[in-house]
């Protein structure tokens, strides 16, 4: 097997005397799609955070592409990077959240271009003709002068996407990127987050759409109160967990998203 991508190894995080993260494992391999489950509070979000250095960590350590993030290992002490460093290091990782957090006053086309002009020191003509090709690449070509406020979320997600990709990142970490969305915007953004994983991009994708892990994850990583809990192939996780922990938990999402099918349906009528 190649060498990982993401190598996490026994990764702890408290922020004071709450322990969030007890200790991870995490091997992600070019090309491999995760998807990390785990119920709120679980610590999915955090750990996401500690891989492209939003957070510091207080225990283990965490290489990206054999970069050790945030640190300097100097004979087995570690030695906090300069935040110059650290942001070189981040450059590298694209994340996109739950909330867009687009800049209102730029265009989507703007938007895109943004990060390569300002931190890269692309020309602009250079990070506009890329910029077009990312929004065509989602979908809106038709939308490069429209500003987030004309956009529906799920546009705005699509822009923040390639917004992270114009970065030419090695990774992409994804943190809910539809749970704020309305339920018939979600498709548009996961089909791109799919054509994204089929062109080979390596990524972490903290989510509760199941459809979503069983197609396109080539692994599960089930997280419960900062440990993982139970880690595998998508259909045997979630069709045949081991674990009581990840039973409970996958039963609790399937009669909240029954739930949620009614709704819809009854909104339909
Ligand atoms: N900046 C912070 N300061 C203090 N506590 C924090 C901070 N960020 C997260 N926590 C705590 O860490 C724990 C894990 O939070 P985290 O956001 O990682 O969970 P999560 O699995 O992403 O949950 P959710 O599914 O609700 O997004 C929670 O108890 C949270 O309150
Ligand atoms: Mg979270």
């Amino acid at each position: 097997m190649n060498k990982p991508l993401v190598h996490a190894v026994n990764v702890g995080k408290s922020f004071g005397k709450n322990e969030v993260l007890k200790g991870i494992d995490l091997d992600v391999h070019p090309g491999e799609v995760v998807v990390l489950l785990g119920p709120s509070g679980s610590g999915k979000t955090t750990f996401l955070r500690c891989i492209n250095q939003l957070e510091t960590i207080d225990a283990g350590r965490i290489w990206v592409d054999d970069d050790l993030m945030g640190y300097r290992d100097k004979e087995g002490q570690l030695y906090r990077l300069k935040d110059s460093e650290i942001a070189a290091q981040r450059r590298e990782i694209g994340m996109v959240f739950q909330r867009f957090n687009l800049f209102p006053h730029m265009t989507a086309l703007e938007n895109v271009m943004e990060a390569p002009v300002q931190v890269k020191g692309v020309s602009k003509a250079e990070a506009k003709s890329q910029a077009v090709d990312l929004l065509e690449r989602v979908g809106l070509g038709e939308k490069t002068g429209h500003y987030p406020s004309q956009l529906s979320g799920g546009q705005q997600q699509r822009v923040a996407i390639a917004r992270a990709l114009a970065m030419k990142p090695k990774l992409m970490l994804f943190d809910e990127p539809t749970s704020a969305l309305d339920p018939e915007l979600v498709g548009e953004v996961l089909s791109v987050m799919k054509e994204l994983a089929r062109e080979g991009m390596t990524m972490v994708v903290v989510t509760h759409e199941m459809g979503f892990a069983r197609d396109v994850a080539d692994r599960v990583v089930f997280m419960d109160a900062g440990v993982v809990v139970e880690t595998g192939p998508p259909l045997e996780v979630i069709n045949n967990p081991q674990h009581e922990r990840t039973k409970s938990f996958l039963a609790r999402m399937r009669s909240e998203h029954e739930a949620v099918a009614a709704l819809v349906a009854d909104e339909a009528v």
